[in-house]
């Protein structure tokens, strides 16, 4: 089997969906290969991340670790969600297709960039470094 069972459940039921309409950060990044979406809204309390919610124009593997992402950051401090690795959420869905490891890349992106958003709204300080533009994933899938 292609897709491990995590995979499939979180792509025919993807937790977290929508949209928070006064999120405290957005993250949007995409793939300008294969045109896909990915968009992270984030909520934060006291610096634990209260809510969060996505929307992605993405394939299943990219739905699958937004949903997973989403679900791994939700009641954490923020930093945890920026020390959150595509990595992670592709262990946690017992595994992607290696033609299929860049969508969770996708997800861990759209997450910092709503950390990001968060912390220039706010004026928070925050090392430049850890926001180093990556290397474009690639969309073989
Ligand atoms: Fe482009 Fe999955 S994110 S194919």
């Amino acid at each position: 089997m292609l897709y491990s069972e995590k995979v499939m459940d979180h792509f025919r039921n993807p937790r977290n969906v929508g949209k928070i309409e006064d999120a405290d950060g957005v993250g949007e990044v995409g793939n300008a290969k294969c045109g896909d979406i990915m968009k992270i809204y984030i909520k934060v309390e006291d610096g634990i991340i209260s809510d969060v919610k996505f929307n992605t124009f993405g394939c299943g593997s990219a739905i699958a670790s937004s949903s997973m992402a989403t679900e791994m950051i939700k009641g954490k401090p923020i930093e945890d969600a920026l020390a959150l690795s595509n990595k992670a959420v592709v262990e946690a869905l017992d595994g992607l297709p290696p033609v299929k490891l860049h969508c969770s890349v996708l997800a861990e992106e759209a997450v910092r960039a709503a950390v990001k958003d968060y912390y220039d709204r706010n004026g928070i300080e925050y090392d430049k470094e850890l926001f180093k533009e990556g290397e474009t994933p690639h969309c073989e899938g």
